[in-house]
């Protein structure tokens, strides 16, 4: 039976993990997956979750199965994040919000979700886009082909590019968009920009899908999500896929969501429906423990007040290391400029580097990146910034 199965190459991302994880060089330095690690290079568990899970383990509670689509204050709580507690989509029940495994299970159910509703739509990705768009879409039967979006010359979006490749798109296109936080560019588009997008997906009739896996981690937990409010106000329908991986440090949790802002209240009902057998035929129901902890703080004003000031610390300490990896590089040696480290946002910088300086990175100096030229700057800290900016200064 199995004798003709080819082996599959190892994953460009979490397969870092795995050649990490055997490299015995003493200085390694894992900037491939994006992680946030402290400055002590140490992967935090946050106050707000420590809490939530004491309060759980001084009531222990049974478990049961949870609903199909997961904990309803759960589900609420993902809601009120994403729209606003009072939005009026939040408000007139126009919302379908399942709880999901992950950021990637959002994305997986909606992409299975569409693949009934629109068999022959193809999927528009940005080129670059996070690997597993173009794996996740293609595996759940659709063709996927990219949008312009990464000017590697000017170092920031080809937005003339972009825009016209969506003025292309046939209607009924899926386009998935990142909400915030580019990954792996670095490089978001301006909201005078968002604007002129949602035009263009108004005008011609596209899906839009929302992947917004790093809220928080930009310029903070309102202005990152205020994308969702400009598709809201163009009364667009569309997808939203949560990931609270990073936000809360949960990753091995998988605590996600997928929304679907739908015309009506009624419409969400089949909606939500539809994705339940989408979830019910993949794993029946989702794990309860990540899920009850994220919205036990999103629902509590205390740990909610919390979570936030542990979240911006994290966005702080991510731009000063953008701003010391560029400084480091200088007194490195490197000629060109890198202040470009520092107009990116969110966990990434696409460094411009190439996939042999990234493999020599990886052999010589045991800094892992991904073979795209993409680093995890979340990663870095006062401890292995010397190494990581002396390596790159020898393969640059
Ligand atoms: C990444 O891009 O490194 C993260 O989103 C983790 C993953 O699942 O790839």
């Amino acid at each position: 039976l199995f004798s003709a199965v080819e082996m599959a190459p190892r994953d460009p991302i979490l397969g870092l993990n795995e050649q990490f994880a055997s490299d015995d060089n003493p200085n390694k330095v894992n900037l491939g997956v994006g992680v946030y690690f402290d400055d002590n290079g140490k992967l935090p568990l946050l106050q707000c979750v420590q809490a939530a899970e004491k309060a759980m383990m001084d009531k222990p509670a049974a478990r049961g199965y949870l609903p199909i689509d997961g904990i309803a204050a759960y589900d609420a709580a993902v809601k009120s994040l994403v729209f606003g507690a009072d939005s009026e989509p939040v408000v007139s029940g126009r919302v379908a919000t399942v709880q999901a495994i992950g950021g990637t299970g959002g994305l997986k159910i909606g992409a299975d979700f569409l693949k009934k509703l629109n068999p022959d739509a193809k999927v528009l990705i940005s080129d670059p886009s996070w690997e597993n768009h173009r794996a996740l879409f293609g595996n759940a039967g659709f063709t996927v082909e990219s949008y312009t979006y990464y000017d590697a010359d000017k170092r920031g979006v080809n937005f003339d590019g972009m825009l016209a490749s969506l003025s292309e798109a046939t209607p009924g296109t899926i386009v998935v968009l990142h909400a915030c936080c580019h990954n792996p560019t670095g490089y978001d588009i301006s909201p005078e920009q968002w604007d002129q997008v949602i035009a263009v997906v108004k005008a011609r009739g596209l899906t839009p899908f929302l992947d917004m896996a790093y809220q928080g981690f930009g310029h903070g937990i309102a202005e990152d999500g205020a994308v969702i409010g400009k598709f809201v106000a163009a009364g667009l329908t569309f997808f939203v896929s949560t990931s609270f991986s990073k936000s809360f440090s949960l990753y091995g949790e998988r605590v996600g969501a997928l929304s679907v802002l739908c015309e009506n209240k009624d419409e969400a009902a089949r909606v939500l429906s539809q994705l339940k057998i989408v979830i019910r035929t993949n794993y029946s129901n989702p794990p309860i423990h990540g899920g009850a902890v994220v919205a036990a703080v999103l629902n509590n004003p205390e740990l909610r007040a919390i979570w936030e000031k542990e979240l911006a610390e994290m966005r702080v300490r991510i731009k000063a290391m953008r701003q010391k990896l560029v400084d480091g590089l200088k007194a490195a040696g490197v000629k060109q400029d890198m202040s470009f480290i520092t107009s990116q946002i969110g966990m990434f910088s696409y460094s411009g580097l190439s996939k042999e300086q990234m493999i020599r990175l990886r052999t010589e100096f045991g800094v892992y990146g991904t073979d795209t030229g993409r680093m995890c700057v979340a990663a870095l800290n006062s401890k292995n910034i010397d190494h990581v900016c002396q390596a790159i200064a020898k393969v640059v």
